[in-house]
This record gives C-alpha cells, structure tokens and sequence, in this order.
C-alpha cells in the first residue's frame, strides 16, 4: 500500500488478517511513497512482482499514468485505488464505489432500483460513489453541494447514464421529502469536529435509509440524530471493508473473509 502519508492506515491489519484467514503466504505492508517517487516506486514493483498494490492519498489521480490499463469504470471515476499486477501488466480499479454500495445493500438490505437517492457532496469520495449507485438503476440520483458548481458539472459528466440533478446544500429541503435514501459524503462531522452535520437532521424524513462515509467515529451525530428520528442507519467502516474486500479478491480470486476483516478493523479502532 503507498501514500503521503501512510503511518495510521488501517489496511494493513485488515488485509493480513485476511490473509492469514484464507491462508495465503503473504503480507500486506504499507510503504510511505512521496510524489516525486511514484513512478520509480510502481516500476520497481512491477519489477518485484508484487501482486497488488493499495493507492491511497495524494496519489490516485498520478498513478494512472503509470499503468498498462485501466479499468472502465475507474477510468470514469478518474481515480484508482487498486492495482493488480498480471505477469507484469498492471491495472488500475477503483473500489471504493462498488465497496461502498456492497456495503449498503449487504447492512440495510435496501434495493436501489428506482429509489431516490440524495448524495451530500461533490469531492472524490461522492465521485465513486455516483458512479457505482448509477449502475443500480436508481429512480434520480440528486446531489447536494456548498459549492453548486461542481454539483452541477458532476451531474453533467454522468447524466447520459443516469437520472441525475445539482442542487446547492442549502436546497435540501425542497427534496428531502421524496427521498428514499441519503449519503454523506462530505467531512462534516469527522473527528475531532464530531457535533456537527452536514445538514439539520430535524428535516430527514422518519424512516428512510442515512449513511455517513465517516468512520471515525463509527456513528457520526447525523447518524445518531438521523436513528433517533426513526431512519435505519449505515456507517462508514463497512465501505472501508468492503473496498478492501473487493481489492483481495481481485487479487486473489477468492471471496474475502469480510466478517474478519471487519472484526480486525474494529479491534485496532479501540
Ligand atoms: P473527498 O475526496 O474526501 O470527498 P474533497 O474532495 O475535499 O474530499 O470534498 C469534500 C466535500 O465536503 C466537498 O463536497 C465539500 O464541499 P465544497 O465542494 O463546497 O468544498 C464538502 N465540505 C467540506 N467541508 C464542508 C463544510 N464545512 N461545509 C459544507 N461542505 C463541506
């Protein structure tokens, strides 16, 4: 796994502890790359014949450039966080998207064709996002954004693929009424600012389905707020899972131990 910085990653507990599930001989170690030495870095490893490669920040936009391929719906994103290397033909994949709705639907149960669905930011992580909830046949997919503008120009890059409109964050409550389902992609309400929300919980309507991509802490007050309003809740950890998950099995071609891996995270969360 490489990035700037790296030292309080999670991954590699993760991963080794899936490793050691599926008995594989094998280790996941996290390397501090800087971004001057990414390129070096990605053709010594193909040299070394690593298998896979983890790419966390700064680095999953620059990495592209380096690979043989890259995968569609990474290509998309515009980012890749997984490399798998095949006799030396490296790809890139992104799984935080396809992570992250495996993880809704495995933990709510929802099914997202024809729901409407509410997407609270614009930033690298809502990108993901967009581009794996698309590919489940939502009714609309609405995104909010302080900045309206990159709402707006996200909207119009996946609009041939799906139903999708921009609105400014402050707007939400023009919506929030007809929506089955809303996702904070946003950092409001990560640690160390943990009071605050991304938008006034008062106007979730009761019942529906609240997720934070925040893992830290794992139940974010607009989760809390969102339960007691009666809504069924969805953290940020299974995401954090479950790109993992997606990446060892592209690696390995075996399903990945995901209540593991899961129980790993949680315990070096304490
Ligand atoms: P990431 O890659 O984690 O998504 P990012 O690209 O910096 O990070 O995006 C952060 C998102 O959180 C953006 O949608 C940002 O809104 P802007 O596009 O208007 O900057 C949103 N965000 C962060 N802090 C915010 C705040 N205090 N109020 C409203 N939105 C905020």
């Amino acid at each position: 796994m490489i990035g700037d910085p790296i030292a309080h990653s999670k991954s590699p507990v993760m991963h080794n502890a899936a490793l050691e599930a599926l008995g594989i001989e094998g280790e996941y170690f996290p390397l501090h790359v800087s971004p001057e030495d990414l390129g070096s870095a990605i053709s010594r490893f193909k040299e070394l014949g690593f298998r896979g490669i983890n790419v966390t920040i700064p680095h999953k936009v620059d990495v592209m450039k380096y690979l043989d391929q890259i995968d569609d719906s990474a290509a998309r994103i515009g980012a890749v966080n997984t490399i798998v290397n095949e006799n030396g033909i490296l790809t890139g994949y992104n799984t935080d998207g396809i992570g992250y709705v495996r993880s809704l639907k495995d933990e709510t149960h929802v099914d997202l064709l024809g729901k409407s669905i509410l997407v609270l930011g614009a930033g690298g992580a809502a990108r993901g996002i967009i581009s794996a909830l698309a590919q489940e046949d939502p009714k609309t997919l609405i995104i909010a954004n302080r900045t309206e503008d990159k709402a707006i120009q996200m909207a119009e890059e996946w609009k041939s693929v799906v139903n999708i409109s921009a609105i400014t964050i402050d707007k939400v409550s023009d919506i929030l009424a007809d929506m089955d389902v809303v996702i904070n992609t946003t950092s409001i309400g990560m640690h160390p600012n943990t009071s605050h929300t991304p938008i006034d919980p008062e106007l979730i309507p009761a019942g529906i389905i609240v997720s934070d991509l925040i893992y830290n802490p794992l139940t974010t007050e607009f989760l809390k707020k969102s339960h007691e309003r009666g809504c069924t809740i969805h953290g940020g950890l299974g995401m954090f899972v479950n790109q993992g998950a997606y990446a060892l099995e592209f690696w390995t071609g075996m399903p990945a131990p995901i209540e593991t891996m899961r129980t790993a995270v949680l315990k070096s969360l304490q």
